[in-house]
């Protein structure tokens, strides 16, 4: 089966395609349009996403060396995410599906996540368990199979990739805030400052930033000119281990009560070098094994939706072509079929 799979529910707009479950071409062209803005513009990336959508397609098929005349199925992203954004995405990959008269499927933008540790390890056994973390996103859940999970926590407020990028605006570097704030960590003390990691009620694996991030505020704002720069990086470096602790102590729990010995990080804040060494750490602490994706398949793209849909259209499933985008689709509100 050789699918095409689209991505458009934030400000990236990004195409891949498939042949028989292997990845052929992934192509993610990344929004320009938002960093003097020092965020995301619904307005503009819907609008970019028009502009882009077309020629991103073409240079994934002419990469994977298929027609589109030749593709067998269509997928594309259909929630979460920024209305205008999915709505180019979608109706793009439903007009290809109904003027070729082939399959579509709309996809979880959750599921593309959870599902792109597969890209490189097609024979990931399940159960999982899964911790995502990104721009809009933070939860760690356990994937009993394709379409069956069970939510262990989330965050009750910012999502680890947004205390990134909001700190990351404290401390005046450019958005977006994970890349920007790791690189200058490299030059700070991770020790120098104690900031807190939040110690919730209730449910032990929840997860919580915004005390976190207001606690930066509040330190970095008492300081000098003088401090601020001098100090900045221990800022960044300090801020970063706080998260990282945060994320691999319920990790560790995880892993410990439920015994599952495969762990996935995906998402955007899955590159971060030291989250990745902290979770790596546990798992030979701990005897697990760890699934972290390249970098092109951890921030938003295709080749992650295209996963997914290819293990949904293997086990017969397919949507209906009046599918509505939902700017706010819950993981457990599975792929369509
Ligand atoms: O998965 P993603 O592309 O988009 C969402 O689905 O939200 O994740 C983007 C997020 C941004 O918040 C960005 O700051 C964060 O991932 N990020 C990082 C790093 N690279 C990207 N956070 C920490 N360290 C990084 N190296
Ligand atoms: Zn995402």
């Amino acid at each position: 089966m050789k699918l095409l799979a689209i991505e458009t529910s934030c400000d990236e707009t990004a195409a891949a395609v498939f042949r028989d479950g292997q990845l052929l071409s992934n192509i993610v062209a990344s929004q320009q349009e938002h960093l003097k803005w020092g965020g995301v513009v619904p307005e503009l990336a819907s609008r970019a996403h028009i502009i882009k959508i077309v020629p991103v397609v073409e240079q994934a098929l002419q990469e994977a060396g298929i027609p589109l005349e030749e593709i067998d199925a269509v997928a594309a992203t259909y929630g979460p995410g920024l209305i205008g954004s999915l709505l180019v995405g979608l109706t793009f990959a439903k007009g290809i599906a109904l003027s070729r008269n082939i399959p579509f499927l709309g996809v979880n933008h959750l599921e593309g996540h959870l599902f792109s540790a597969m890209i490189e390890h097609p024979d990931l056994p399940m159960p999982f368990l899964a911790l995502v973390v990104s721009g809009g996103h933070t939860f760690l859940a356990l994937v009993h199979d394709i379409g069956r999970y069970e939510i262990l926590g989330e965050t009750r407020d910012d999502a680890a990739g947004e205390a990134f990028d909001k700190v990351a605006k404290i401390l005046n570097l450019p958005y977006p805030g994970g890349p920007s704030i790791e690189k200058l960590a490299r030059d700070g003390d991770e020790n120098a400052i104690q900031f807190p990691v939040a110690k919730l009620k209730g449910n032990a694996y929840d997860f919580s930033f915004s005390g976190l991030k207001t606690a930066v505020l509040y330190y970095y704002n008492k300081l000098s000119d003088e401090d601020k720069h001098r100090r900045r990086a221990d800022v960044a470096a300090s801020f970063q281990k706080a998260v990282v602790t945060a994320l691999s102590e319920k990790v560790a729990l995880a892993v410990q009560r439920s015994r599952i010995r495969h762990v996935v990080v995906a998402g955007g804040v899955a590159r971060n070098r030291s989250l990745a060494d902290a979770i790596r750490t546990l798992a030979e602490k701990h005897d697990f094994q760890v699934y972290i994706p390249s970098l092109q398949y951890c921030t938003d793209n295709a080749a992650m939706i295209g996963k997914a849909a290819d293990l949904f259209f293997r086990r017969g499933k397919s949507s209906p072509l009046d599918l509505p985008p939902r700017p706010n689709l819950t993981l457990t509100e599975s792929s369509t079929g």
